[in-house]
């Protein structure tokens, strides 16, 4: 059992420190973790003697993974650009042919909240079939007032309605859509509508908890970037942001300086960004799904994030343009081989570290008494072999708040 126990944010070598209980045990009451230890010292307390006994057999148990990045609500893939990316297209080349998000955007704003619900439940479904039990969930294909709330009523109704817990993130500033664009001052425009029409509508339906920007070429400038996370600021999100994917722009130093929540993707970071991460409670958190499936070489600094002191997370990044994927596994052999994290980092990172990218290290991240029992159980014989084996889910278990919400019908090996 991975525990992950111990107070505060894992930095440098802290990252490396699972807590790891050889033949543990937990008592769960009333959806929380009661008691933590060995097998041993836990079958001898008279509560659990009568409580129900879930035995995992000898596999590999630790938190439920906590998925800081995700776009969970859209319409449809985008394999058509799947296809101009192998044949040699940039991101950023169909972005500007009208492809890349405003292509998300025409899908999204053409679907009803019924098909959008149906297939992020799926998705959901699927998310907790691989270990993960908390998931964070940005708006941003719509793009107009209407089809904005669409999506932050969805995130509300997927919250009450699945076990799954869903963390809300406007990012009405993910770029600047097409009809805004032909006008003069467009961009200006376009954020005076995020802050005099959706922002009070958000807050007053308490319909998110933190404000994203996409600061990058092609999207939001630091200026505007700054404007627009200000203005959720004193509406009461807190901030976060897309930052350092494409191009160096200083976002991330905007971000830190703002005491954002995380800053995401990070690929461009300098010296100097990666300096000021090792001393920010800003959470650096990394995607390495995006350039394994747009075919990049460049990865973000991880071993250099990490020796510099940052509180480095993990994410799937789950969207149709850039991360196709849930699996947060996938994601860990992907911070193994090409990021150069250790198995142990990895897990650190999607867990506890996520947890803080998510404001929620009080109540998940870690299996600790007083913590929601929100239990990954992998079929395998060592915690390694969770980012060793790739491509195939050996997911076995998955519970929330002490339920089980999947279970392989199936010995995964
Ligand atoms: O995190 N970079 C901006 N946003 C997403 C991609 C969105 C899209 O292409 O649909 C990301 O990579
Ligand atoms: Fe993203």
């Amino acid at each position: 059992m991975l525990t992950l126990r111990g107070g505060g944010p894992r930095r440098g070598a802290s990252l490396s420190n699972l807590g790891l209980v050889k033949d543990g045990a937990l008592l769960v009451r009333d959806s929380v973790i009661a008691t933590v230890g060995t097998r041993a010292e836990v079958e001898k307390l008279p509560e659990a003697r009568a409580a129900e006994k879930l035995d995992l057999g000898g596999r590999v148990a630790l938190p439920g993974f906590v998925d800081s990045h995700t776009h969970l609500v859209h319409a449809a893939s985008r394999a058509e650009e799947y296809e101009l990316k192998i044949a040699g297209a940039s991101y950023e080349e169909i972005a500007r042919k009208g492809g890349g998000i405003l292509n998300s955007v025409n899908k999204l704003r053409a679907a009803t909240a019924d098909e959008l619900k149906k297939r992020a439940k799926a998705a959901l479904r699927q998310f907790a079939a691989h270990g993960t039990t908390t998931v964070e969930a940005k708006s941003g294909y719509g793009l107009d007032v209407a089809s904005e709330l669409k999506i932050l009523k969805l995130h509300k109704e997927l919250a009450a309605q699945q076990p799954l817990e869903v963390a809300s993130t406007f990012l009405g500033a993910h770029v600047v859509p097409e009809e805004f664009r032909k006008k003069a001052d467009g961009a200006e425009r376009y954020i005076k509508l995020l802050e005099e029409s959706l922002l009070p509508a958000i807050a007053e339906h308490k319909l998110a908890e933190f404000c994203d920007v996409f600061c990058d070429r092609g999207a939001f400038t630091v200026a505007q970037a700054k404007r627009v996370l200000q203005a959720g600021r004193q509406w009461g999100l807190a901030p976060r942001m897309h930052a350092e994917q494409l191009s160096r722009t200083g976002a991330s130093q905007l971000g830190m300086l703002l005491r954002a929540v995380s800053c995401d993707h990070l690929e461009q970071v300098n010296k100097k960004d990666i300096q000021a991460f090792g001393k920010t409670e800003t959470v650096a958190t990394l995607l390495p799904g995006c350039d394994f499936h747009l075919g990049l070489k460049k990865y973000a600094p991880a071993r250099e994030l990490i020796e510099a002191g940052a509180i480095v997370a993990l994410a799937t990044d789950y969207n149709p343009g850039t991360s196709p994927t849930l699996s947060m596994p996938m994601i860990l052999s992907l911070a193994c081989t090409q990021l150069r994290m250790t198995p142990a980092e990895a897990i650190a990172a999607a867990t506890i570290n996520g947890a803080y990218a998510l404001r929620r290290e009080k109540r998940v991240g870690s299996l600790e008494v007083n913590k929601q029992a929100d239990i990954a159980v992998f079929e395998v014989a060592d915690y390694r072999e969770i980012p060793y084996y790739f491509g195939v889910n050996h997911c076995w278990m998955t519970l929330k708040r002490g339920r089980a919400i999947h279970a392989a019908n199936e010995p995964t090996t």
